[in-house]
């Protein structure tokens, strides 16, 4: 039997297809989830899609003696941490919340892991950490920072696991700094799901095409980009989670700290996804162009050099192959 993983977060999105893809490897899985912004459902999904088992804790990451319990009652070789509140908008009407569960959260848990002498984990990042001032495309060794609170959650996470590695050398830790996630797996069973109204492009073009929100709004026709609407580097979340593969066993085999981007390195405008969206699913979509969004920057798009160096992983999916696989989901389950 391969190690024992421990996924945080693992009913979410990016964590419910990285459970699938340890599973499918060998893995032993144990998950924990608090579904704050997910749903019990997606577990059962899991082993649908895998045919296999895993154990599950519903439990906050708040509560490091149920956290404990969990190092208690597993021999966790490493952890995946993805579990934390995401939404930007939010995280700027209440950054008290945001702080408190992303980063009391991280604390928690690696004070769970030292006290277990767990000493691996991959950190579910995010390329907003470049903020609004580096040139694209992105490169691992530029400086970060961050607009609003959810994005300094992740830098704040990111340095307090440097720090952890500064202070005991025996640390191995992959930041892994996703671009955007999208599509969802080949089954149809799981996907993004959000409460709510999606912020999001991809949800809310899919409750568009499903009929619940009457059109798409495009935030901004004027940037300096080929069609004038925003670029960004739409990856497959199936991609994502074989790169969480390759991170894992990177972390598994070595020592250090290692910040790796997560993207194709492509940049698609927004016109570029609905129009992928709409052959997808055979009608075209009402849109309008409204002003741009606060905190949007222009294009955003990876520079993979180090994945492919560091873990031998590169994106294989089209954008068209992305917005096939989210209608697919979409159109089942929205
Ligand atoms: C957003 C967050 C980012 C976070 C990521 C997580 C902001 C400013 N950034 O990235 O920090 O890590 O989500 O998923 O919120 N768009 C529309 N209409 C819509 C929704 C989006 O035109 O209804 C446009 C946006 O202006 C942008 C593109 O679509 O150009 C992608 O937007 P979105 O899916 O929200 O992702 P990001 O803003 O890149």
């Amino acid at each position: 039997m391969k190690e024992t993983i421990l996924v945080t977060g693992g009913a979410g999105f990016i964590g419910s297809h990285t459970a699938v893809e340890l599973l499918d490897s060998g893995y032993s899985v144990v998950i924990v989830d608090n579904f704050s912004n997910s749903k019990p459902e997606v577990l059962d999904k899991i082993r649908q899609i895998t045919g296999k088992d895993f154990k599950f804790y519903e439990e906050d990451l708040l509560n490091l003696d149920g956290i404990s319990k969990i190092f208690d009652e597993n021999k966790i070789d490493a952890v995946i941490h993805f579990a934390g509140l995401k939404a930007v908008g939010e995280s700027v009407e209440k950054p008290v919340e945001y702080y408190h569960n992303n980063i009391t959260g991280s604390l928690m848990l690696i004070k769970a892991m030292k006290k277990h002498g767990c000493k691996k984990i991959v950190f579910s990042s995010s390329a907003t950490v470049y903020g609004v001032n580096n040139p694209v495309p992105f490169v691992e060794d530029m400086p970060t920072s961050a607009t609003n609170p959810y994005g300094y959650t992740k830098v704040m996470i990111e340095q307090i696991l440097r720090d952890v590695y500064v202070s005991d050398n025996e640390w191995s830790v992959s930041l892994l700094r996703y671009f955007n996630p999208i599509g969802a797996h080949k089954s149809g069973l799981i996907g993004e799901d959000p409460n709510g109204i999606p912020n999001n492009l991809l949800p809310y073009i899919g409750k568009v095409a499903v009929g619940q929100l009457p059109q798409l709004n495009v935030f901004g026709d004027d940037y300096d980009t080929p069609d004038g609407t925003g670029v960004r580097d739409y990856i497959h979340v199936c991609d994502l989670a074989s790169g969480h593969l390759c991170a894992l066993k990177y972390v598994l085999e070595n020592k250090g700290v290692e910040a790796v981007n997560l993207g194709t390195g492509k940049g698609s405008s927004v016109l570029d996804v609905l129009h992928s969206f709409e052959k997808a699913c055979g009608k075209e979509l009402p849109y309008e162009i409204k002003p741009r969004r606060a905190g949007d920057i222009a294009t955003c798009y990876a520079n993979t050099d180090k994945a492919k160096r560091l873990f031998g992983w590169e994106a294989k999916h089209s954008l068209d192959e992305m917005t096939a696989d989210g209608w697919n989901f979409i159109k089942n389950n929205f």
